[in-house]
C-alpha cells in the first residue's frame, strides 16, 4: 500500500505546524541523569513526571489555570492564536519525535494527501490522547507510529533511531519487539482461546511474559480457557490488551480502544491502559472521538485536515474512573 514512500528528504530546519521555524532542542531544557533514568524505569515514571514538573522551575498550575479542556472547535482556534509549539514545556530526550512528516495516499490516479507538516515530540512513559474529527488522520498518524505504514515524506524517530530509514527487516523487528496495538474490534482469532491468542505472539517468534501472567493482569486469568465468542465485549478487549502487553513494549497503541464498548466497560479498559502509562511506565498512545478523555492524558493531540494542530500538556490529569460519558 505504501511503497512509494519517498525517504530522500533533504535536511532542512524543523518546522512548527504553523510553518514557522522552530529549533526544538533550543527550547528544550535537559533533565538531570537521575530523572532520565527514572523516567525510562516504568515503576518510578509517575514519580518522574512530578519531578520533572518542579524542575522546570515553574509552579506546578492546575488544568483550569492553564489548559481547560476546551472543545475540538475551541481548541484549535486556540491554537491558531497562540501558536504554541509542543516543545515549550518539556524536557529531555523525546521517545517520539515527527519531524514534517506527510503521508500520501495513492489509489490508482487518485492521489490524497492525508498528512502534512506533522510535528509531534511524545515522552517515555506519556499517556497521549490523540483527538479529531472524522477523517483528520489519526489513525494514519498512529499507523506511522506504529511502523505499520510509511510516511511519505519527513521523519520519524524512536528512541533516537529514524525508524522513517529502517529496511524491511529492521522495521518488522520494531514492529514485533517495541510496538504493541489495541484495536477498536479486538482483532481476536476467534478459533482460539484466551490464552492461545496471548501465546500466538510465541508462535510468530515474539519473546513474551507467561500468557497466564498477561491475562492475570487484565483480570481474566480464570477465562484463560474461553473462546472469544465466549466473553463480553470488555472481557475480549482486555485479551486484546493482555496480547498486546505480554511483549512489554515500549509503546502501546489504541485505535478507539473503547468505542465498542459500553460506558462501565470502556472505563476499566481505560484504567487498565493508564495504568500502564502510570505504573508500568509504557508510552500509551490512544486515538479516541471522545473529547472526555483528554482528561487523562498527560498530553492531548489535535489532529485536523491532516495536521497536528494543537498540542497541550495536562499537568494534573484525573484518574480514568474519575469521567463519565
Ligand atoms: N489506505 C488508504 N488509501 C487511501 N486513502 C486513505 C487510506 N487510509 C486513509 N485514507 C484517507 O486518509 C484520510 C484520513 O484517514 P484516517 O483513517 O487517518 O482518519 P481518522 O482521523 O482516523 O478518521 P476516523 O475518526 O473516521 O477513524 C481519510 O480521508 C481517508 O479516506
Ligand atoms: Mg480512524
Amino acid at each position: 500500500m505504501s511503497d512509494e514512500n519517498v525517504k530522500d528528504i533533504p535536511e532542512e530546519a524543523t518546522k512548527t505546524s504553523s510553518g514557522e521555524e522552530a529549533e526544538p532542542s533550543q527550547e528544550e531544557k535537559k533533565t538531570s541523569p537521575e530523572v532520565e533514568a527514572k523516567a525510562s524505569s516504568g515503576e518510578e515514571a509517575q514519580e518522574s513526571r512530578e519531578e520533572k514538573d518542579t524542575s522546570s522551575g515553574k509552579e506546578a498550575k492546575t488544568p483550569s489555570e492553564e489548559e481547560t479542556m476546551a472543545s475540538p472547535e475551541e481548541k484549535a482556534e486556540s491554537s491558531q492564536e497562540e501558536e504554541k509549539t509542543p516543545s515549550e514545556e518539556e524536557e529531555g530526550e523525546p521517545l517520539i519525535l515527527f519531524e514534517n512528516v506527510g503521508k500520501i495516499y495513492k489509489t490508482g490516479q487518485i492521489v490524497y494527501e492525508a498528512l502534512h507538516d506533522v510535528n509531534l515530540k511524545i515522552m517515555e512513559g506519556e499517556l497521549v490522547v490523540i483527538l479529531g474529527p472524522s477523517g483528520a488522520g489519526k489513525s494514519t498518524l498512529l499507523n506511522l507510529l506504529g511502523g505499520l505504514d510509511g510516511a511519505t515524506s519527513g521523519k520519524i524517530f524512536f528512541g533516537g533511531e529514524e525508524i522513517t530509514a529502517f529496511d524491511d527487516a529492521r522495521l518488522g523487528r520494531f514492529r514485533s519487539n517495541d510496538v504493541g496495538i489495541i484495536f477498536q474490534f479486538y482483532n481476536l482469532v476467534p478459533t482460539l482461546t484466551a490464552y492461545e491468542n496471548v501465546d500466538l505472539m510465541q508462535d510468530l517468534g515474539v519473546e513474551i511474559m507467561d500468557p497466564l501472567e498477561a491475562l492475570r493482569m487484565v483480570g481474566l486469568e480464570d477465562r484463560k480457557d474461553n473462546f472469544p465468542s465466549q466473553m463480553s465485549g470488555g472481557q475480549q478487549q482486555r485479551v486484546s490488551i493482555a496480547r498486546a502487553i505480554a511483549k512489554k513494549p515500549r509503546l502501546l497503541l489504541c485505535d478507539e480502544p473503547t468505542g465498542a464498548l459500553d460506558t462501565n466497560t470502556g472505563r476499566e479498559v481505560l484504567k487498565l491502559l493508564q495504568d500502564q502509562s502510570r505504573v508500568r511506565g509504557q508510552t500509551v498512545v490512544m486515538v479516541t472521538h471522545n473529547s472526555l478523555f483528554a482528561e487523562i492524558a498527560d498530553k492531548v493531540v489535535m489532529v485536523k485536515n491532516g495536521t497536528v494542530v494543537e498540542v497541550k500538556i495536562n499537568k494534573e490529569p484525573k484518574d480514568a474512573d474519575e469521567i463519565n460519558w
